[in-house]
């Protein structure tokens, strides 16, 4: 392809992806099709000779696009949202096309100091205090192993990077019983051993219960173990929980344990003032993460995590062979030492351009927005007899269940709100998910798709009272 033909190919490809985000709507939100059918319709073998890209992009309209789910949907309202917007797309195809590997400041000095700079917007944007320090990470489960390997290496005095665990305690780290699978691997990956991942209780609000955790830590002291982290989730996935923070720091500071907070999802949330509450506490952090990627309008990926001591993490992860070292010195900033994977993508840009696109104040009445439609909808919920709520909902995520009376035993609900949930997804009109709260199967609706509007949320809940009113035993 030369660039006469990439010119006519882009321009044809901005038209449909125009057209796509204005018309992505009419489209059914899950993906209709069968394991399997889009693997048969792949030839076997590669093309020896190339194909033109008219016949590429007629292919994947009729054969991929079939079989995609549209989390740009505006009634996606299952899992948390991947969202995007249209600045963050433009950013996308600039950073395609710059193809730059950004892994340190010589290698694109642009892209690591306007990253600096992102972090340091976003730090303040959402509250931080201004000694943490930032980079983007492509998810939040990497930012989480760094935290925890950070943890180890700290509280082993950097024997384990130098010599392995084998002659280290049980080293232990905790999360409530709420907290994302995300921690657990960490404590895998980081050769911890699953068995030193301690899940605490929860309290009626499915938040971290801190006397259980004092409880745990002195328990696991006893008996030779040593405590080194706890990971407090504000917004956990299944219900939005948010674990009492200050609560956490203290004990964290009392026993010298690694603090890190995992606000993936609902860290967006805080460039609202109105929902710091969830942070205080957060001056006694020693990591952060959010993801800008889930609900602050940034494609996927981009992850911001912030440290309040950046030679923890470089002092855990750098390691600086000859054919890396570059132009700069101590005055520039290597990003590639700040993270697990070596290369990197100029994932900053596409902040860069959110930012400047919406500004602060449109971000906040967005992310508003999202809140509101999601207090609304709970307030519906509430009023009908035979629905119920299962968690509180301090954000944007709706758990509940049907309940219609005199239906009481938990299997049987729990398979008529499977039914229901099936029966929605498979029509295509929306797209929700379940967890299990307290034992019970729950239906999820998580509002935060950059263009769900009060209709969408509206039609939702029309859609999910007839449903599950006709819903019969043969269904
Ligand atoms: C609370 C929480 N933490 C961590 C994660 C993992 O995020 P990522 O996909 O960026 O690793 C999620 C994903 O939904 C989450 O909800």
């Amino acid at each position: 392809m030369d660039t006469e033909e990439f010119r006519h190919a882009a321009h044809q490809l901005v038209d449909w992806m125009a057209d796509y985000m204005r018309d992505v709507e009419v489209r059914p939100v899950c993906a209709q099709v069968v394991p399997g059918e889009i693997f048969a319709q792949l030839p076997r073998e590669p093309p020896f000779v190339g194909d033109p890209f008219a016949e590429i992009f007629s292919d994947f309209k009729k054969v991929i696009l079939p079989g995609m789910t549209h989390w740009q949907h505006p009634s996606f309202f299952a899992y948390f949202p991947a969202n995007s917007s249209p600045p963050s797309v433009l950013a996308e195809m600039i950073t395609a096309t710059l193809g730059a590997q950004c892994m340190s400041w010589e290698t694109s000095p642009a892209a690591t100091e306007l990253e600096q700079r992102m972090m340091e917007w976003l730090g303040s944007m959402i509250g931080l205090p201004s000694e943490f320090e930032g980079v983007i990470q492509d998810s939040a489960s990497t930012a989480t192993l760094c935290a925890i390997l950070s943890a180890r290496e700290r509280a082993t005095e950097w024997r384990g990077n130098e010599c392995g665990l084998r002659s280290e305690n049980d080293l232990v780290v905790y999360g409530s019983t709420e907290c994302h699978s995300s921690i657990e691997r960490a404590v895998k990956i980081a050769g911890l051993g699953r068995s030193n991942f301690h899940k605490i209780a929860v309290d009626e609000n499915f938040g971290l219960d801190p006397q259980a955790l004092a409880d745990a830590i002195e328990a696991d002291k006893l008996a030779g173990r040593q405590p080194i982290c706890v990971v407090v989730a504000l917004g956990s996935t299944s219900s939005s929980a948010i674990d009492p923070l200050m609560s956490v720091a203290k004990i964290c500071h009392q026993q010298n344990l690694w603090l890190h907070v995992d606000a993936a999802w609902a860290g967006a949330a805080l460039i609202d003032p109105d929902f710091r509450w969830m942070i205080e506490g957060v001056e006694r952090a020693d990591s952060f993460v959010f993801n800008p990627h889930k609900w602050l309008f940034t494609n996927f990926d981009c992850s911001a995590y912030f440290v309040r001591s950046p030679e923890t993490l470089l002092k855990t992860l750098a390691i600086l062979p000859e054919y890396l070292k570059s132009q700069g010195g101590d005055a520039v900033r290597n990003y590639r030492d700040w993270s697990v994977p070596l290369g990197r993508r100029f994932r900053a840009l596409k902040l860069w351009f959110v930012i400047r696109t919406y500004g602060v104040n449109r971000l906040r009445e967005m992310i508003r927005a999202h809140v509101d439609l999601a207090q609304t909808l709970a307030g519906l919920i509430d009023m009908e007899e035979d629905f119920e709520r299962l968690a509180p909902t301090p954000l944007a995520l709706v758990c509940f269940r049907y309940r219609p009376r005199p239906l009481d035993s938990g299997m049987e609900l729990d398979t008529l709100n499977e039914k229901l949930v099936a029966k929605i997804n498979g029509g295509g009109k929306a797209y929700l998910t379940h967890t299990r709260l307290a034992g019970n199967y729950a239906v999820r609706i998580s509002i935060g798709q950059t263009t769900t509007e009060r209709r969408h949320v509206e039609d939702l809940w029309n859609l999910i009272k007839s449903t599950a009113r006709t819903l019969g035993p043969s269904d």
